[in-house]
């Protein structure tokens, strides 16, 4: 996700544009830069800079005057945030630039293409092969800005936002999407466009919604809207209703719920070209031969992922493999050498107790391979191979939208190392990635139920003690469902293998516990046991919130789900845990983007 911001106008161009990127710095913040259409036909006014958008401000003195230029806030995901990697991206006379939001799926092919054709390259971004494709239908279509997006449009695969100018038309920002968002800003002699309406919601709350494959063309008196074949369509207006700061949460309440919402979209990113396997850009720089034991490190919500992750290479690989938790793996001093594949998982990148654990498992010869959100950071940039999740920044501090593209980068990773090793089956391949390109869609099935869990969560804010049952899979759902509980609520929560109660934390059971029952799939063996389990624990006075892809009529209140491949269910299963979790958290009254003592990213050991 980055931020994306256009003006063009009666105002100087620059305090519009670096206002909004304030206002979206949210949606992506490891580098920043702008560009201004200055004089008709001089090249750009360029500045970009890895870093916070402050590093970017603190180098803007004697900036030309402007009336139109684009703005942008990246969430690196091919190329890391350096200056050069920034965006805007420019072509070859520095009087085009673009920005973009989004993956390029075919910008390796389209890179090959223009280099052959004399363009140079400057950055390791997939961006930038827009820009120069860009630059050559600009020419081919007379310099008709507009007419040259919409044939580029054609040509892209992937997911985009774009925005683009050209010095030769001062006053002239052209737009397009697809899966990506931009909205236009009516203004009165101005007008604007944007990731989101965070960016212009102080300059006007006249809007315009733009569709999928759209592209807008905007001076400051006019807006035009087409589609690709280049027909005029009509303008879809809208009255916002956000005030500014509602607004950088996208109209939700908190981050932590927009979070949550966006992960039909974080899962189906971090899926995107993926599904058909790992290609030669994510593994060429590991040898995954000869792997005889697989080490999976992680803290809290990270190490949770590791767990399910277990079970899939396990099963689809066939090898051992072990889940540590980070802070506690090194001090063991265990046995690593160059057998050992290390998969450190982490949304930040920079948690220090996983960075520790890898750098001692590398000295000792580990082959790593990381599952991370955060393009460019410290343990992807010390691993041989990271697979990047899409899920974009998680700005909540309890973690939801990353872990589920954590779980999705498992199971990719699974299915990967099955392949190398000549264990899964064809057949079984294409069951799970038909199954994976599913889950997008059931996930948004499954927040289109969550409503009632609103009245549920209210019936126990006051418990002294909920627990979470799980069985296979279903166990690190239900020790993720504790944590979230424990992290947002401040409530005693904790997770157990629904076989392993019996053994003593049955014990807790009281007359009105809450018990959360995470049901393995319909029909599975593991299924009539856990209902045994529910059936232990309702005698003795357990209330059942059981959440199951099929009916149960020992919950006390069911919660349904999707149906999906039984080691992929955890993705659908873990969405209500993590409303029930929010939720408890404002009945609590607490502060749920930023629940005490807690912090995004731990980086101390
Ligand atoms: C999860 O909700 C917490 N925010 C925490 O457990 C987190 O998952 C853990 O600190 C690991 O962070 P990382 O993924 O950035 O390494």
């Amino acid at each position: 996700m980055c931020g994306i911001v256009g003006y063009t106008g009666k105002e100087s161009a620059l305090s519009p544009v670096l206002e909004g990127l304030r206002r979206l710095e949210y949606r992506g913040y490891d580098s920043a830069g702008i560009a201004l259409v200055v004089k008709k036909g001089d090249p750009l006014w360029l500045e970009k800079r890895a870093g916070k958008l402050g590093n970017l401000e603190s180098i803007l003195d004697s900036v030309p005057e402007s009336h139109s230029g684009i703005g942008h806030t990246r969430w690196a995901t091919h190329g890391g945030p350096t200056d050069v990697n920034a965006h805007p991206h420019v072509d070859n006379e520095g009087k085009l630039a673009l920005i973009h939001n989004g993956i390029i799926e075919n910008y390796v092919e389209l890179k090959a293409m223009l280099t052959a054709r004399g363009h140079i390259f400057k950055s390791e971004t997939d961006t930038e092969s827009v820009v120069h494709l860009l630059s050559d239908a600009r020419k081919a279509h007379n310099g008709d800005l507009a007419a040259a997006m919409r044939e580029v449009c054609g040509e892209l695969r992937g997911s985009f936002t774009l925005l683009a100018v050209h010095s030769d038309e001062p006053g002239r920002i052209v737009g397009a999407r697809r899966n990506s968002p931009l909205v236009v800003g009516v203004g009165d002699g101005e007008n604007f466009l944007a990731s989101d309406v965070s960016a212009f919601i102080a300059h006007t709350k006249r809007a315009l919604e733009l569709g999928q494959d759209e592209v807008v063309d905007i001076t400051a008196d006019s807006i035009v809207i087409t589609d690709l074949a280049g027909t005029v369509l009509p303008h879809r207006e809208y009255e916002i209703s956000w005030d500014a700061s509602a607004a950088e949460r996208g109209g939700y309440a908190h981050f932590m719920l927009k979070e949550i919402y966006e992960q039909p979209k974080s899962i189906a990113d971090t899926l995107i070209g993926r599904t058909a396997g790992l290609d030669a850009s994510i593994t060429a720089g590991i040898d995954l031969q000869g792997i005889e034991k697989v080490v999976i490190i992680g803290c809290g919500t990270a190490y949770n992922a590791g767990l399910v992750g277990k079970y899939a290479i396990e099963k689809w690989a066939n090898i051992s493999v072990d889940v540590e938790l980070a802070s506690e793996y090194r001090y063991r001093e265990p046995s690593v050498d160059n057998k050992t594949l290390l998969i450190p998982i982490s949304q930040s990148g920079e948690t220090m107790d996983t960075l520790m654990a890898m750098r001692y498992a590398r000295e000792k010869g580990a082959r790593v391979f990381s599952v991370c959100n955060t393009n460019g950071s410290t343990i992807p940039r010390e691993s041989d191979a990271v697979l990047y999740t899409h899920a974009g920044p998680e700005i909540a501090v309890a973690s939801t939208k990353a872990f589920t593209a954590q779980l999705v980068a498992m199971y990719l990773l699974a299915l990967h190392l099955g392949k190398v090793r000549g264990f899964i089956s064809a057949d079984l391949e294409n069951e799970i990635e038909r199954e994976l390109t599913d889950l997008p869609g059931k996930v948004e099935q499954v927040l289109e139920t969550v409503e009632p869990l609103r009245a549920l969560t209210r019936q126990f804010k006051d418990a002294t003690s909920v627990l979470f049952l799980g069985r296979h899979v279903g166990f690190p759902t239900a020790l993720e469902g504790a944590l979230k509980l424990k992290e947002l609520a401040y409530m005693h929560a904790e997770g157990f293998a629904g076989g392993e109660l019996k053994h003593g934390p049955i014990a807790l059971i009281d007359q009105g516990t809450p018990v959360v029952a995470i049901m393995p799939t319909e029909n599975s063996l593991l299924a009539e046991k856990m209902a045994s389990n529910i059936q232990e624990v309702k005698a003795r006075g357990a209330i059942i919130i059981a959440i199951a892809d099929a009916p149960l009529a020992s919950a006390d209140h069911l919660i349904r789900i999707p149906k999906t491949h039984e080691f992929l269910q955890p993705v659908l299963a873990v969405v209500p845990l993590q409303v029930i979790s929010y939720e408890m958290a404002i009945a609590r009254g607490n502060d749920v983007d930023q629940p005490r003592n807690l912090a995004k990213s731990v980086t101390v050991e």
